[in-house]
């Protein structure tokens, strides 16, 4: 209803002028904001299974967003799309694809985005990462790719294989690798990842760095459980401004419900295995659980910003003012609960970008959407 009348209001002014004069027309579209869900793609009913999933989105410099996502078109070998919007998520187009020029397996599942801060290895600062699953038809092998785009997202080219496991399939005993996460830090991109390699484990969150993003370091664990049915997943970090760094996990396993959202903060992001995680809990005594997404905001009334996390089992967002520690409460939005559903802070850092392609086993209805919110939430907008 709100977000009708929004987009009404602005269609406008940005059709007519978002591409000429971009700058203009920002402050009215990142102001506070409540709306969603924008549907960005539905899959055609040829698609399989669950036919769209685990949406990603990349805020790039000029104010675009980019979107990825687990694409089920399995007719052939699976891509990741990339779509874009210029106008902030209320409008968005099919941009571009990343295929598999190495395995002849196709870019299956899990993608994830990184803006590349830093020259790294060759690859200058604004180079966009993009790493995910190359998994073959028969579903017999999981391969963790790095691809890039030095061309802000309209051309993807391989650049290394990160790390090589088993079949695809999320029991204990099997071997697969998943859900890649990027993290810059000092000099180094880190890959942040579930592994089902470690026969100590049924699963564990390990790590591998680079310092030019070819040759990937020895594998060291994020969190391993000592027992071994646990299953510790789907790594997701913030850098904070005070310099620490906030890992969330989907905690398989965990006695508060299983798949509990943990986290943990450290200072040192190459150390978060050496301490334990804990449960979120908000104070209103709900434990949310199943693929956690976080990010950290620096918009917050106690000049700490603000976390935000979210999760599988709600549509609301969690969010704290002590950087991880202490408090955490609700936030309303107008997205559904959905499996790994992503966030993102928005051009205005107030502005919470929320992307997903649906939920599991709801394979018919899934579609690709984002919805934003305020972080101070809204009443009145
Ligand atoms: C996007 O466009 C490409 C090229 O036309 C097409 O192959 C693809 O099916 C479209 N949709 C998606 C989701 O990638
Ligand atoms: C934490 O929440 C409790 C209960 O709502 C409240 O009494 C307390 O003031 C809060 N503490 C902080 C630091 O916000």
């Amino acid at each position: 209803m709100l977000f009708g009348k929004l987009l009404t209001a602005f269609a406008t002014t940005l059709l007519a002028t978002v591409s000429a004069v971009p700058v203009e027309v920002e402050t009215s579209q990142i102001g506070k904001r409540d709306f969603g869900p924008v549907t960005i793609f539905t899959p055609p009913s040829t698609y399989v299974n669950e036919r769209t999933l685990y949406a990603r989105s990349l805020l790039l410099k000029d104010g675009s967003i980019l979107t990825t996502w687990e694409n089920y078109d399995w007719s052939g070998m699976p891509w990741f799309p990339i779509f874009k919007s210029t106008d902030h998520g209320f409008t968005w187009t099919n941009f571009s694809q990343a295929h598999d020029t190495q395995n002849g397996w196709g870019l299956r599942y899990q993608p994830f985005l990184h803006l590349l801060e830093n020259d790294i290895g060759g690859f200058k600062a604004g180079t966009i990462l993009l790493a995910g699953n190359s998994i073959p038809a028969d579903l017999s092998k999981t391969q963790l790719e790095l691809y890039a785009s030095t061309d802000n997202g309209a051309s993807w080219g391989f650049v290394s294989h990160i790390a090589n496991g088993g079949k695809a399939v999320p029991n204990n005993g099997e071997t697969p690798v998943w859900e890649p996460f990027l993290l810059e830090y000092k000099g180094q991109v880190i890959c942040y990842y579930s592994d089902q390699r470690d026969p100590a484990h049924g699963q564990k969150l390990v790590y591998q760095s680079t310092s030019d993003l070819k040759n990937w370091g020895k594998v060291v664990d994020v969190e391993a459980n000592a027992v071994y049915s646990a299953r510790p997943g789907m790594p997701i970090i913030s850098k904070m401004s005070n310099n620490q760094y906030f890992l969330t996990y989907e905690n398989g396993g965990a006695a508060e419900v299983d798949f509990a959202v943990y986290y943990k903060i450290v200072s040192n992001p190459l150390s978060f295995g050496k301490i334990q995680g804990q449960a979120l809990r908000t104070v209103d005594g709900h434990v949310p659980y199943g693929s956690p997404y976080n990010i950290w905001t620096p918009v917050g009334p106690l000049q700490q910003g603000t976390v935000v996390v979210n999760a599988n089992s709600d549509s609301d967002c969690f969010i704290n003012h002590n950087y991880g520690t202490g408090n955490w409460t609700r936030l309303t939005t107008q997205a559904y609960a959905d499996y790994s559903r992503s966030l993102a802070v928005g051009l205005n850092p107030k502005d919470i970008v929320i992307v997903s392609g649906g939920a599991l086993g709801m394979g018919p209805t899934n579609h690709v959407y984002m919805a934003a919110r305020d972080v101070n939430g809204c009443s009145t907008c």
